[in-house]
This record gives C-alpha cells, structure tokens and sequence, in this order.
C-alpha cells in the first residue's frame, strides 16, 4: 500500500524488521500517522509503505530494533538526506521531567525512565524496560525487552542490553558490547565483549573495529 505523506506524520526508515511495527503502533497511539520506507528489501507489504524516490525528507525515525542496524540505518538515512530525526515516545512509557531524549531515540511501551537518564540519538529502549537514575545510553544503544538497567549505568555507542538482563549499579557497557538474555551483570563489559549468564562472563567478542560512535546527524542539532 502506498500512502500519502501529510501532517502529523513521521517516516520509518529502515523497515525490515518486524519491530517497525512497535514503532508504527507507538506513533498511532501519539496519533502520527506512519509512512515506511524500505532502504533494503523484504519489508512487510501489510505496512504502509511508501516509494523511497519520492519521499519526502520530512521527520523520520528508525524501525530496526538491533543496535548495530540502527547505526547502519542512520547512517543511510543521512546519506539520503534524512536530517530531521525525531525521538518516538510510547504514550505508555513514563519519562521523568529530569530525563533527556535525544533525536531519533525511540522508548516503547511501558518502558520507565527514570530521573537524569540520557537516551542517546538514535537509541532503543524497548517494551518495558526499566532505565535507572543518572543512566546514559549511547548512540544507537538498545536496551531489550524487560531489561533492568539499575542506576548510574553506562551503555556504550551501538551496545545492546538482551532481553530481561539486569545490570548492576554504575557498571560500563562498552562500545558494541552484547549484554545475552537474562544475564547479570556486575562488572564493567568491555567493548566488544559478549557476556551471558549470572553472574555475566564473556563468552566471546565481536570485531567492532569500523564501528561509529559519534551519530551522524549529531551535527545537524
Ligand atoms: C548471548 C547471545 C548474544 C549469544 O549469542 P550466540 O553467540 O549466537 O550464542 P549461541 O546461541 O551460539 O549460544 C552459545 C552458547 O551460549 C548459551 N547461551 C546463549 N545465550 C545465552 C544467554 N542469554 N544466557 C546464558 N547462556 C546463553 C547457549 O545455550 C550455548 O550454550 P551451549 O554451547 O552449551 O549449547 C544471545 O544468545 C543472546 O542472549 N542474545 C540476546 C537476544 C535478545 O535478548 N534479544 C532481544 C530481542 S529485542
């Protein structure tokens, strides 16, 4: 289906991932209508998906869930000319007045943020994650399902959190780490490094040699 840019609308770039569809829900619940754009192939034609070579370069946010893809994605986006990221919050997620939400970061919902958390450009706090005080996650952080981030946690740039993990107070996730499912973490993790289990020990480490962790549309705003 191909459907018509308009007012109060926000474009989801990147749309692969049956996760888009948790951003275009959070969006219908805001009231913003949602327009997809494929950059890659395979979408879900039930979205409403629009043509890339005419699209407007209006307000746009990402679909992808994972932290690495997320990063790709922007980086296409502003490639493209997409410079007007915008940060998607549930309806059902609460967000201290003290928190910062930086551009293109989407909260989803039920996720809790809690007071002087920063969520970085372009991060993911997904369906009910608890984001502690004085929390700061990265460029294209994500933050899984039902993850525990206690207070005072550092996530690295393109890190991601598994689903129901906790991690300890004042830990440091590096650069491109993995936190696995379910793991508790009570030490810091360095870049890289994919840890599981409780207490969370490394298990392997992936290349994260080319990886950004500056946004690119951090100079835009
Ligand atoms: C930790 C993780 C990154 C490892 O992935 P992987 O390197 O592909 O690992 P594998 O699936 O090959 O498993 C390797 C071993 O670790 C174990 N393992 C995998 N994930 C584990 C976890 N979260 N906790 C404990 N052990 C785990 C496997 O059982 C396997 O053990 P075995 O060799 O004795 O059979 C991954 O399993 C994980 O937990 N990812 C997070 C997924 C998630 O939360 N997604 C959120 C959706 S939005």
């Amino acid at each position: 289906m191909l459907a018509t840019v308009g007012v109060g609308t926000v474009t989801v770039f990147a749309v692969a991932s049956p996760y888009v569809w948790d951003v275009v829900e959070s969006l219908a619940r805001s009231g913003v209508d949602a327009i997809c754009l494929d950059n890659h192939g395979g979408a879900d034609p039930r979205l409403p998906l629009a043509d890339l070579k005419g699209a407007a370069r209006g307000d746009f946010t990402l679909g992808l869930s994972s932290s690495h893809a997320r990063a790709l994605a922007a980086a296409a986006a502003a490639e493209l000319g997409f410079d007007a990221p915008v940060s998607v919050v549930d309806p059902t997620a609460v967000v201290a007045s003290t928190a910062q939400i930086a551009h293109g970061a989407y909260v989803n919902a039920g996720a809790v943020i809690a007071s002087h958390a920063v969520i970085g450009c372009h991060a993911n706090v997904n369906r009910s994650a608890s984001i502690g005080h004085d929390t700061r996650l990265g460029f294209a952080a994500s933050v899984g399902p039902g993850a525990v981030l206690t207070g005072g946690v550092t996530v690295g740039a393109q890190a991601f959190v598994g689903a129901g993990a906790t991690v300890l107070p004042g830990v440091t996730i590096g650069l491109g780490a993995v936190v696995g499912a379910g793991a508790v973490v009570t030490h810091d993790v360095e870049p890289g490094a994919i840890v599981a289990g409780n207490p969370a020990r490394v298990v392997r480490h992936q290349q994260i040699d080319d990886w950004e962790t500056v946004c690119p549309h951090s100079s835009m705003h």
